[in-house]
């Protein structure tokens, strides 16, 4: 249950009450910046931060004292529960890393080598342009960018056209973080292809909000951050691997795994191969109460929870003189974003005044991700305003919005 009441600057203050799950109070300002990292977190996952500092603190599996074998069965049973809300067959097919970019990272450049092709689309964040752009640009490897259609999904027709016997990798995300809409990756997955290709999702705007099973899927890597969809804390991300594509891929990163020390060499078996040096314990316990509140919650609540609030918002803009709406956000619900433009104004200035005169923080301008912004025509101003919900956004929420943008665009 949520309620709202006017604090002494004249900003809404809102208060949550829920047998305690959720923070009691947040600060006077409406949330809606989503995409970027989650806010606020569930109650549990500060608890089991402040829990680990205060009273465990050791670093994971590198001791046979109490304590650190206590901690890396914690950190464990996390991987297991990732594993299972992803679909992963065996939880050592999942690897923690710090953010969605180092997901990325290790997936990408763990596996082109010279004379490869690799495809994306245009829809994709920085991180998965500039570390391809950089191979390509240092004479590494071939990319090809495939377009989107009119409903701001990736073109499959294209991208199955681009297809060499080259190709090594087909990298695609799930979720627009521009657009919201959800890529049709059950498709790209079953395309034909060469045998050793191997399909990366960029599942940083999906997992959490919308169902996922990487089997279904058709995917080789999944990648994401833990501090969107999934609420936990920044600094959390993982990265899932089937065993052919584990097989296929060269650790990014050597190092200590506390196994195996008598060897000069990288362990092969996961998820040693992938993580080397002190994992961020705090952090993935943290997101292991993410987890578990998230299973209690269940995905399909949350999905509908934001599919209702996006709804609601887009009855309002897209019938809003003045308002132009990017999203084609309608797909399935889409996943909790939406962009639009205000005429006349630019991106950078809507969201300062929405910040500074109505307490409500969203996005302005490219969202890392610089190519789409030309496909959808976002470019001339700018880039967009990017409305992203969590599941701790209220009807109220939206309704404050929606007074603030009515009182923008008719200015
Ligand atoms: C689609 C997409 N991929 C990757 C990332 C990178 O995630 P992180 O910020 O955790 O590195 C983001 C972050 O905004 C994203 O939206």
């Amino acid at each position: 249950m949520a309620s709202t009441a006017r604090n002494s600057s004249g900003r809404q203050k809102r208060c949550i009450r829920s047998a305690g799950k959720f923070l009691n109070e947040q600060a006077a300002r409406i949330y809606l910046d989503n995409a970027a990292t989650s806010w606020p977190k569930p109650r549990s996952v500060v608890e089991a931060i402040a829990d680990f500092y205060a009273n465990h603190g050791s670093a994971a599996g590198r001791s046979v004292a109490s304590d650190p074998v206590l901690v890396d069965r914690k950190v464990q049973q996390v991987r297991s529960r990732l594993a299972n809300l992803i679909g992963a067959n065996d939880p050592n097919q999942v690897a923690f890393t710090f953010n969605g970019t180092d997901s990325l990272n290790i997936a990408i450049r763990g596996v082109l080598r010279p004379g490869d092709h690799a495809i994306t689309s245009v829809l994709e964040h920085n991180s998965v342009l500039r570390p391809l752009h950089y191979l390509e640009e240092t004479g590494v490897i071939k990319l090809t960018k495939i377009g989107i259609d009119s409903n701001g999904q990736v073109d499959v027709d294209q991208l199955e056209d681009a297809i060499t016997n080259d190709t090594k990798m087909i990298c695609v995300s799930h979720v627009s973080n521009v657009l919201g809409t959800i890529q049709p990756v059950e498709k790209i997955g079953s395309l034909e292809k060469p045998p050793e290709c191997l399909f990366l999702v960029d599942g940083a705007q999906s997992v959490g909000h919308i169902p996922v099973d990487v089997n279904a899927l058709g995917c080789d890597f999944f990648a994401s951050s833990g501090h969107k969809g999934l609420m936990g804390p920044l600094g959390t991300g993982f990265l899932y691997a089937n065993d052919r594509a584990i097989e296929q891929t060269e650790p990014f990163r050597l190092g200590g795994t506390g196994t195996a020390s008598e060897q000069t060499q990288q362990p092969t078996e996961m998820p040693f191969r992938l993580e080397s040096g002190n994992l961020n314990v705090g952090g993935i316990l943290g997101l292991g109460a993410a987890l578990e509140f998230i299973t209690t919650e269940t995905v399909a609540s949350i999905k509908s929870n934001t599919n209702e609030l996006i709804e609601r918002f887009l009855a309002f803009a897209e019938n809003h003189d003045g308002i132009r709406v990017y999203s084609r956000a309608r797909n399935d619900g889409g996943a909790g974003v939406v962009s639009l433009q205000i005429e006349k104004m630019l991106p950078a200035d809507v969201a300062n005044v929405l910040d500074s005169q109505f307490g409500i923080q969203v996005r302005s301008g490219l969202h890392c991700s610089p190519l789409v912004h030309k496909s959808i025509g976002s470019d001339k101003l700018e880039g967009t305003v990017r409305i992203s919900v969590g599941h701790f956004n209220t009807i109220a929420d939206i309704d404050a919005l929606t007074d603030a943008l009515t009182q923008l665009a008719s200015v």
